[in-house]
């Protein structure tokens, strides 16, 4: 479904992202881990081409999107549940759920869509008219998936789903990434617990210093004793 290849990508004149190869196969959940600063955010951002200049090829069912500005990639079902979650704290769960369908295939199946939120995420329907800034920070992530969700992804980015969750969070959110994955979404999966998220992975690539330093199958990866420690803590 993602196929990305010789991706060099920079802040400005401040390059992150060096000849960076990843591929994502339709119905695949892939792990990119590594350490902070590592650029795993600026590849996501590249993806979905906001932020960063880029040179290379970004593949996305066949076609080289690398030069399509955002709103046209996002149409074509690349969305991103960004690090920190980034809701709009005042607004109502249920405004935060609609502000996922801005784009016009989006807003055409709105209430479609925010049904079979509800269905997954059931705890969202009881907080519909509250505050998203009064949810927990578990609760702020299902705001945060729910919204994606309404933008119909075909290719789900998820930067951090866990980051600052507390341990059963943490749980429920892969869990739910599993979930995901049975429906047919295809994932690419940022993580910081990157033992779990290459245990549920079917391909995990290591990112050192803007390059690939290591690439593999989920399990592969997770037994491999050189990046056990350094990147799994374990
Ligand atoms: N908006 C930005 N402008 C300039 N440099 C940035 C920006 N965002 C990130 N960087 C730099 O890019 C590098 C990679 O950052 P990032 O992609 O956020 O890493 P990770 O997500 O792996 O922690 C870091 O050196 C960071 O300081
Ligand atoms: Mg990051």
């Amino acid at each position: 479904m993602l196929e990305v290849r010789n991706l060099d990508a920079s802040y400005g004149e401040v390059p992150v992202l060096s000849q960076v190869h990843l591929e994502v196969p339709e119905g695949a959940v892939v792990s990119v881990v590594g350490t902070n600063g590592a650029g795993k955010t600026t590849l996501m951002k590249t993806i979905l081409g906001v932020e960063t200049q880029s040179a290379g090829e970004i593949l996305y069912r066949g076609e080289n999107i690398a030069r399509w500005p955002t709103d046209r990639r996002v149409e074509a079902g690349i969305v991103m549940v960004p690090e920190g979650r980034r809701l709009f704290a005042g607004m109502t769960v249920r405004e935060n759920l609609e502000m996922g369908c801005y784009t016009p295939r989006a807003r055409k199946h709105r209430k479609e869509s925010l049904e079979r939120v509800f269905t997954l995420l059931p705890k969202l329907k009881e907080r519909e008219r509250q505050p998203a800034g009064s949810l927990s920070g578990g609760e702020q992530q299902m705001v945060a998936l729910g919204r994606a969700l309404m933008a119909r992804p075909t290719l789900l980015l998820l930067d951090e789903p866990t980051l600052g969750l507390a341990p059963i969070m943490v749980r429920w959110v892969f869990e739910f990434i599993r979930e995901l994955k049975e429906q047919g979404l295809t994932i690419l999966l940022v993580e910081q617990n990157a033992a779990t998220a290459l245990r549920l992975s079917d391909r995990g690539y290591i990112l050192t210093g803007g390059r690939v330093a290591a690439e593999g199958s989920g399990e592969d990866l997770l037994h491999r004793p050189d990046l056990r420690q350094v990147y799994m803590g374990l």
